[in-house]
């Protein structure tokens, strides 16, 4: 019955987007852009802007209809690199997801196979190259010059703007049909500030932080960090961005519980706003914009240029490994204890990942003593030998030598990039654990999520039990503070999909989050790990913040400049930004 029902619901959402009664939008009435506006653009931009092509192209030997020759060497590097986080973050044309680099919803795309990249009937006589939602062109940014230059040009022509950075966004809101994209991807300058003051601020103390460009990424900012004995709450994935869609979204971390969130720890930005005046953001200036920019999402707001972040002295990390064969049965057999000792583990410091594709539970914790650590994982350990796994403690230098381990999958693995997919979340409370009867409906829940997709895994990354920042000094949505993890899970498709397939992916996906929704019905959802069909998505992303959010986007971008799917303050559906969403 649930399959029909949440089939219904997406099959009404999309007769709805295709309504032919419904008038096309066109709520701008600026004239398109012509060639000759093109080039003053390239003038302006110093000769930066370029036209964004899908990573792919180089295999195929046509694009958007025109034959062309196709590059083998270009293409063979595509193929060998297509699963390398840091190749794709390096391409204009690569998406994490790669159904964003896609239309979804009229299949035009410049897909390979996923299976196996270097399958040649994918790009095949009988394929073409579309340039799907890769933006049409792009501005290489520089510095806030190229910002203000680009938002001129989009006020007087009819081109939709985007910000992309990683290219990693759940939700495609770094890529749109037929637009320009600010590219920050370049803007990868790290300094430490050990005694930083925010500018015009001389009322907040001087704290010891590290000041990164718009493009950095976390593998970078942790090398960065290390070589000055220094940690600092990040992403779980070496090429996310530091100051992007993470920070600005919220950002939870490995290191959340002792360290909060990414919002919590932010001290000042440096921005360009839709007016085109560069800004200075903190708690003394454009207080409301600061707010807003601490967790109320990317691509909305402003557009950042830098950001300054806390760090603290790093520390050492206890790791302990738990494995157990993979089976189903086995993480039915786990889950109980997880749960039960939920609470207690992040109260403790303790973050990790539960990911039942690799068998494996791995934890985190810098505050504890070795001799504590492994005092309070032992029954976990002891049911993982006793299911046939291998399980210990062991002990860290510091975060990056963990990290730089977690990368390649020798303690955890990050999570895969290259795949098209229906991804959702939610957030599970506190509250849930506290009972056996609770949990056990928690479990069922929890095992009929996993039971529904494809690749699925709890994020124990919460800033649960962190104090040191006022919640109201952030927008990220209170729940996150009595939350223990969030539950992620996806259902894949095939690059040569139909779109009854696609729609078929999302809603299983769709079916598998809805268990968790049904128990943990005042809860929200991460919304930069969100479902695209997510719900009553202002209060489940931000709840109670979601108002002043949305005085605050009125007041910085009152035409829409800045739009994305499901962001503060969006135009909707019917934007011809989002018409390859299904
Ligand atoms: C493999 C993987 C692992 C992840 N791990 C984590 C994790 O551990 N913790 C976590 O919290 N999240 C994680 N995420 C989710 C991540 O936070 C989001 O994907 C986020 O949107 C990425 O931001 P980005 O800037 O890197 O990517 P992009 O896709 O380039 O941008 C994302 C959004 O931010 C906007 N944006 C980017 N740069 C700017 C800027 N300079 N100014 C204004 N807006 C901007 C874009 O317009 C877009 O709306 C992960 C994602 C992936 C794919
Ligand atoms: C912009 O100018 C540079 C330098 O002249 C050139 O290389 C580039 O191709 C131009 N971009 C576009 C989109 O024409
Ligand atoms: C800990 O367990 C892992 C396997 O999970 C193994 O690779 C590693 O060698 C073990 N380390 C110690 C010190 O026992």
């Amino acid at each position: 019955m649930d399959v029909f029902a949440a089939g219904a619901a997406i099959f009404s959402y999309v007769s709805n987007l295709q309504n032919p009664f419904q008038a096309p939008v066109n709520s701008t009435c600026l004239p398109p852009a012509t060639t000759a506006d093109w080039a003053a653009l390239n003038q302006t931009v110093g000769g930066r802007l370029y036209p964004g092509r899908p990573w792919t192209h180089h295999c195929f030997s046509t694009f958007d209809g025109e034959p062309k020759e196709q590059d083998a060497e270009a293409c063979a590097h595509v193929q060998k690199n297509f699963f390398d986080h840091f190749a794709r973050a390096d391409a204009f044309g690569s998406y994490s997801v790669q159904s964003y680099e896609s239309c979804i919803a009229t299949s035009e795309q410049c897909e390979l196979n996923w299976l196996n990249p270097a399958d040649p009937v994918a790009y095949g006589e009988a394929k073409h190259c579309k340039q799907g939602s890769v933006p049409d062109y792009y501005v290489d940014v520089k510095g806030q010059d190229d910002v203000i230059a680009a938002l001129q040009f989009v006020k007087e022509r009819d081109v939709p703007l985007v910000i992309k950075n990683t290219g990693h966004d759940f939700k495609g809101r770094s890529s749109a049909p037929g637009s320009l994209a600010l590219w920050t991807h370049n803007l990868n300058s790290l300094k430490h500030e050990p005694e930083f003051v925010p500018e015009d601020c001389p009322s907040q103390p001087a704290e010891n932080a590290i000041t990164v460009g718009a493009g950095a990424i976390w593998q970078h900012v942790y090398e960065f960090t290390a070589s000055h004995g220094l940690d600092i709450a990040g992403g779980a994935d070496q090429t996310v961005g530091a100051a992007g869609g993470w920070l600005q979204g919220g950002g939870h971390s490995p290191l959340s519980p002792v360290y909060g969130m990414g919002a919590d720890r932010v001290l000042q930005y440096k921005v360009v706003t839709v007016d085109g005046v560069p800004r200075t953001v903190n708690a003394c200036q454009n207080p409301d914009l600061f707010w807003a920019l601490r967790g109320g999402g990317g691509g909305t707001f402003a557009v950042v240029l830098e950001a300054t972040m806390k760090v603290f002295p790093a520390k050492s990390l206890r790791v302990a490994s738990i494995n157990w064969p993979i089976d189903r049965e086995n993480v039915k057999a786990m889950l109980p204890m997880v749960l039960e000792k939920m609470t207690g583990l992040a109260s403790q410091g303790w973050a990790g990942y539960f990911t039942p594709s690799l068998g494996n539970l791995i934890l985190i914790n810098p505050l504890l003593n070795f001799k504590e650590a492994q005092d309070t994982v032992q029954p976990l350990i002891d049911l993982s030998v006793s299911l046939g796994g291998v399980s210990n403690v062991t002990e860290y230098p510091n975060f990056l030598t963990w990290f730089n381990d977690y990368a390649v999958g020798k303690s955890g693995q990050q999570d895969p990039v290259g795949l098209p997919h229906a991804f959702v979340s939610r957030l599970i409370p506190e509250k849930n654990h506290r009972t056996t009867e609770s949990r056990a409906e928690l479990l069922d829940a929890l095992m009929n999520a996993y039971d529904n997709s494809d690749f699925f895994q709890l994020h124990m990354t919460m800033p649960f039990g962190f104090k040191d920042t006022d919640i109201k000094e952030t927008s990220v949505n209170p729940i996150w503070r009595s939350t223990l993890y969030q539950v992620i899970l996806v259902n894949v498709w095939m690059y040569d999909s139909t779109l009854e397939d696609k729609k078929a992916a999302y809603a299983k996906s769709t079916k598998a989050i809805n268990y968790l929704r049904d128990v943990t019905p005042d809860s929200g959802t991460y919304h930069n790990e969100a479902d695209v069909h997510e719900p009553s998505h202002e209060a489940a992303f931000w709840g109670e913040n979601y108002e002043r959010l949305l005085q605050i986007k009125e007041k910085y971008d009152p035409t829409r400049i800045l739009d994305c799917w499901h962001c503060v303050g969006w135009k909707g559906p019917s934007s011809p930004r989002f018409k390859c969403y299904i």
